[in-house]
């Protein structure tokens, strides 16, 4: 069925997701991108409307974008006339009103993707949503782990450090799952996820603990931007539980690491490990482009 918006990885069927990772698989490389210039979206207009912080998912929007053919425009949510009081749906309709197909929206409101997709003409597709959803990071995930790995199914993926607040938990699990792979987490009290879809999954207690089961150790990021003010983690004790430091790395060569970025050095992860060969973090960022190409082509393609 053609569809209209991507909003969440529950959008995707697990053949819409094998033939998403397909078509994104054609236009990689081992090392790169395939220097292609397609015309196929010529013609379409995108506008980026992000309301929170990005470097990656802006840039490989753009770049997707660019290499089909089809035109950007970014749009800062900070700074523009929200903070002088207008309301959402206004400023929707006022982009709406410039022509552009799509909106590829980073939110941190949780619902404010599907709401506006209720009444907006154009394309919604989600590039990140307050602690819910972001589809196309969850689609490059299992593009670098399918590369990586042969098969996503079978596969055991260890989510560590702060699913409670990670938008990118909650949809790269789902994707994962429902491709086969075997997920697990290991996270803080503070920090552990307390909805539904992670109740039944295997936790670990700590780093140690996970690394001699895993295939993959998935870190996350702390969302401090997130955090109640009543969280208050101890960096030693976090270093030591959950941390993938260059010492883990070293005894576990053939765990490969993955990170939606930004990664905080230190934190963790250790700077030295970004650049070993088990590390498929700049890959994902690869995969990155390769995927939001794919979910253009399937939405946008006439
Ligand atoms: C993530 C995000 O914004 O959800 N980053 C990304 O899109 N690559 C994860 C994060 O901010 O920690």
């Amino acid at each position: 069925m053609a569809l209209q918006h991507l909003l969440s990885t529950r959008d995707l069927s697990v053949k819409d997701i094998n033939s998403l990772l397909d078509d994104a698989s054609s236009v990689l490389t081992p090392d790169g991108l395939h220097p292609m210039q397609s015309h196929e979206l010529r013609g379409k207009r995108l506008v980026l409307a992000f309301f929170e912080a990005s470097t990656r998912t802006r840039l490989s929007f753009e770049t997707a974008a660019d290499r089909l053919g089809a035109s950007s425009i970014f749009f800062q949510g900070s700074g523009s006339s929200v903070e002088k009081g207008e309301t959402m749906r206004e400023t929707i309709f006022t982009i709406q009103s410039m022509g552009f197909d799509a909106i590829i929206l980073r939110h941190a409101h949780n619902g404010i993707h599907s709401e506006i997709a209720a009444y907006s003409t154009m394309s919604v597709i989600n590039a990140g949503e307050g602690s819910a959803q972001h589809p196309t990071q969850a689609l490059l995930d299992a593009s670098t782990l399918r590369e990586f790995a042969g098969d996503v199914s079978g596969r055991r993926v260890a989510i560590v450090g702060d699913l409670r607040h990670s938008r990118v938990a909650r949809s790269t699990t789902d994707v994962l799952t429902r491709l086969g792979a075997d997920v697990a987490y290991c996270a803080p009290d503070a920090l552990a996820p307390n909805d539904e879809m992670f109740s039944t999954m295997q936790r670990f207690s700590s780093m140690d603990e996970l690394l001699p089961w895993a295939n993959v150790v998935y870190l996350l990021r702390i969302q401090r931007e997130r955090l109640s003010d009543e969280i208050i983690l101890d960096p030693d004790d976090y270093r030591l539980r959950y941390s993938f430091t260059m010492e883990r790395a070293r005894t576990f060569p053939n765990v490969a690491v993955m990170h939606p970025g930004p990664v905080n050095v230190g934190v963790e992860i250790d700077e030295p490990v970004l650049d070993l060969p088990q590390c498929l973090i700049h890959r994902q960022v690869t995969h990155g482009v390769a995927v939001r190409m794919a979910v253009l082509r399937k939405l946008l393609s006439t």
